[in-house]
């Protein structure tokens, strides 16, 4: 099948020359029109040295047009019966364009509706381009403020730090936390779920919750709020506002128009000097004062940043993670890597996705909205106290499974004990030492959680190296058991020892680039 690639209005364009390898390496045809890349620095002879072919306004009538967003109406008209058109097409606030789609028989995928599971990350390009534009929010405000982010002790004085106030942890709040941070700025941040707390402590922030019991998502979103949480969470945006110097606000909940977090009273109240950037803009804005795609400054000095186009001011990288998600659609979507376009309707990142279909008919099946797909952002309680919040079937599972295990211990216990009594005097205490260490070790082990794996693995290791000396005494023993025993615990250790070391290593190398 023939992909196009449009010229887009503004500097991004929806496949760059290495996403295009790619695409062909998938079986497909490509066809760019002439100056797509031009302002994303992608000039035309890159796209053609990838395998791409340039054409004019041909380009609309390939089977397959993927675009940053929705082309405009004679671009669509241009496009054959049948074909798929990929591009962020807003379909929950979109009704008409769902039918004319439908009507056009075409196939609508809308890259902005992708279900936000983990095996759809690849593909979700709200993230890829939030994520740019978190930093990009934060290098604008930069530019504006007037002083350093970073803290100074210089012979001509010491100069505090900027502080930051970032309001919604999602992929652009922390993408712009990581920024402020490495920039040197002191920062804060808010976000209505509380999952989000570890998150924004990993980026080098401190979160600041809202003093009122806040709700998690079920589907990697935030639910509106409840009138005490609004209360609480206003009162607390205005005070850290007037206390930061630059204050980044990326509220959003999908299909509403974004939630006010700072009116024209909590701007009164801030520095002169300070910096907003209202990432939400576009959808309504986060600050009463806001102008989609404007800057403003107030009578007391206070900058207000309302661009909607944070991802397009850093066309190369946006255009090359908008391409690269569309590759990895079309990956899932060309099983036989064929240049053969499979709309598999069980797939759920497809179903998500999918908000009109072309059929044999001559007008297109509507297909949106699709059925919900359960996820849950929320980190996952390492025990669920019996009586909570468990279903009841998993409460019965528990207590059936709690069951078995108490029986095993009991059972591994009397076992144990036997054993110590049933042996001779000057090895029973060591049974009991390696009873002991083992019931220790047990609990202690079990109890650590998750996240402190690695650490406790290197641990393992310390214990590994004794057990290698005392192996390697042993291995010498006139008894064939000792020495053969001995042996492999020497095996055992060794592969734990240079198996952590190899882990850890690779671990290590993922922080300074892979340099190790
Ligand atoms: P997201 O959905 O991942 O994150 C939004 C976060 O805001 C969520 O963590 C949510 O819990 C939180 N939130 C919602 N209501 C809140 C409230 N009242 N108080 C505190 N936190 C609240 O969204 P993502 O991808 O991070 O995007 C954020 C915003 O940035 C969106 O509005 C998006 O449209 C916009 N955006 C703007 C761009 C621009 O050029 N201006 C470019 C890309 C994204």
């Amino acid at each position: 099948m023939l992909i196009g690639i449009p010229r887009e209005p503004d500097a991004l364009v929806s496949a760059t020359p290495d996403t295009v390898a790619k695409l062909i390496k998938l079986g497909y045809k490509v066809q760019v029109q002439a100056g797509a890349g031009e302002q994303a620095s992608f000039p035309d002879p890159q796209y053609v040295e990838a395998g791409a072919e340039i054409v004019g306004d041909d380009v609309w009538s390939a089977d397959i047009i993927t675009a940053l967003d929705t082309p405009r109406e004679q671009d669509r008209a241009a496009m054959r019966q049948g074909a798929v058109l990929i591009a962020r097409m807003a379909p929950g606030r979109s009704g008409k364009l769902v039918e004319e789609l439908a009507g056009r028989n075409l196939t609508g995928l809308a890259m902005d509706a992708v279900p936000r599971i983990s095996r759809a990350q690849s593909v979700d390009v709200l993230s890829s381009q939030a994520n740019i534009a978190g930093y990009r929010a934060v290098i604008e405000a930069a530019n504006v403020f007037g002083r350093l982010f970073t803290g100074q002790v210089t012979a001509a004085g010491k100069v505090p730090p900027a502080t930051v106030y970032v309001i919604g942890a999602g992929v652009a709040g922390l993408a712009a936390i990581g920024t402020a941070n490495s920039m040197g700025a002191v920062v804060r941040a808010t976000d209505l779920r509380p999952e989000t707390a570890e998150q924004v402590e990993s980026m080098g922030a401190q979160f600041v919750p809202i003093p009122a019991e806040t709700q998690e998502s079920d589907d990697g979103y935030a639910k509106e709020m409840t009138a005490d949480q609004a209360a609480a969470a206003a009162k607390l945006y205005a005070a850290e506002s007037a206390k930061a110097d630059i204050v980044i606000t990326t509220a959003n909940i999908p299909g509403r128009t974004s939630p006010v977090l700072l009116t024209e009273a909590d701007v009164a109240a801030m520095k002169p000097g300070s910096v907003i950037v209202d990432m939400a803009a576009a959808n309504g804005g986060n600050c009463t004062l806001t102008r989609a795609g404007e800057v403003v400054t107030t009578n007391n000095g206070v900058t207000i940043i309302g661009y909607t186009d944070l991802a397009g001011r850093l066309p190369a990288q946006a255009s090359q993670l908008f391409g690269q998600n569309i590759v990895n659609l079309l990956k899932l979507m060309t099983p036989g890597r064929d240049g053969q376009l499979v709309i598999d309707l069980d797939d759920e990142i497809i179903r998500g996705i999918t908000v009109t279909q072309a059929s044999d008919q001559g007008i297109g099946n509507i297909l949106w909205p699709p059925p919900p797909v359960k996820v849950s952002a929320a980190a996952q309680p390492a025990v669920t106290p019996a009586g909570l919040s468990a279903p009841d079937g998993a409460q019965a599972v528990d207590a059936h499974e709690g069951g078995k295990g108490v029986a095993w211990k009991l059972i591994a216990g009397l076992l144990g004990v036997a054993l110590v009594l049933a042996s001779p005097m000057q090895v029973a205490s060591q049974y009991m030492l390696l009873l002991l260490a083992i019931v220790v070790g047990f609990y202690v082990i079990t109890a650590v959680t998750h996240k402190l794996h690695t650490p406790l693995m290197s641990e393992t290791n310390a214990i590994s190296g004794i057990i290698l000396i005392g192996a390697i005494l042993q291995v010498g023993s006139s008894s064939l058991v000792v020495s053969a025993l001995a042996f492999v615990a020497i095996v055992v250790a060794s592969i734990n020892i240079f198996g952590g070391f190899f882990v850890t290593r690779r671990m290590l190398g993922m922080f300074d680039g892979g340099e190790r």
